[in-house]
């Protein structure tokens, strides 16, 4: 790669970025849900979830503009919901719940989404999924990122989470953020009695895990874009 090559990827801006979830992106969300943890039952309340003052979820989004058209994978558009044709699809529309329209019309694609509890000086990653088509570009990493700085805003002292012992790729994802195994809870899952490996990271508010965080943001900077992180509404 060239020189020149290698700054326009530094300057670029990821296609991705990051938001607290809204009440119009709950449907899109429990879709991923449904897609990535089939087997949870019931399935998460996520209307009620944003009122839960322990809880926290954070979306990725296509900002509108960019509007998903450099994303070959991205679905098609839905048609303007105002219009006669938008209103008589309502509802039908195949992939209506991936995409919402905000306030000046502009439709938002909801990727992914992580879910997070806050309690005493504890941050616990309670889900984090990226639809199946939008995964291997970032997306959960952007998520992981956006976690860990809400946790440090939120003066947690560390971040845990369960994951299933055969997930070799979400394990991966956390050894490189400084999630190490803690303990395992057996047969956590009930779907099929797997268990489940406690991933927690060191002291994130500590300046040795600051310095190594920040060279990870910049790592994913370089091979993805810059991307806007908005953590608190
Ligand atoms: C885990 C998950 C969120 C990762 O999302 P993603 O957008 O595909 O991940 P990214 O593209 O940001 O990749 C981040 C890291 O994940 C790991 N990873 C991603 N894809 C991988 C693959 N195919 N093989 C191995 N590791 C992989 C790597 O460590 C990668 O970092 P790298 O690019 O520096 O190697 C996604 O696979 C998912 O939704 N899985 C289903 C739900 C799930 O299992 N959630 C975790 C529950 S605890």
């Amino acid at each position: 790669m060239s020189i020149l090559e290698h700054e326009q990827t530094k300057t670029s801006a990821m296609p991705y970025a990051l938001r607290p979830m809204l009440p119009e992106d709950t449907q899109a969300v429990a879709e991923i849900e449904r897609e990535a943890f089939p087997t949870t039952w019931p399935p998460t309340p996520f209307r009620k979830e944003l009122h839960n003052r322990l809880a926290r979820y954070l979306v990725s989004y296509v900002p509108s503009d960019d509007d998903g058209a450099a994303d070959d994978a991205s679905p098609p558009a839905a048609p303007p919901p105002g219009s006669l044709l938008g209103r008589l699809l309502q509802g039908l529309w195949p992939r209506a719940g991936r995409q919402h329209v905000d306030d000046d019309g502009r439709r938002q694609l909801i990727p992914g989404y992580v879910g997070m509890w806050f309690m005493a000086d504890e941050a616990h990653i309670t889900a984090i999924a990226v639809r199946e088509q939008y995964r291997g570009r970032g997306i959960g990493e952007l998520l992981l990122i956006g976690c860990v700085e809400l946790s440090v805003l939120r003066r947690a002292r560390e971040v845990t989470l369960e994951v299933r012992v055969t997930n070799d790729l979400a394990q991966s994802l956390y050894k490189k953020y400084g999630f190490e195994v803690k303990g395992v809870r057996k047969r956590y899952y009930t779907d099929n009695n797997e268990d489940a490996y406690i991933m927690t990271t060191g002291a994130i508010q500590s300046t040795e895990y600051q310095r190594e965080f920040a060279a990870n943001v910049s790592e994913h900077a370089r091979k993805w874009g810059d991307s806007e992180r908005v953590l608190t509404s």
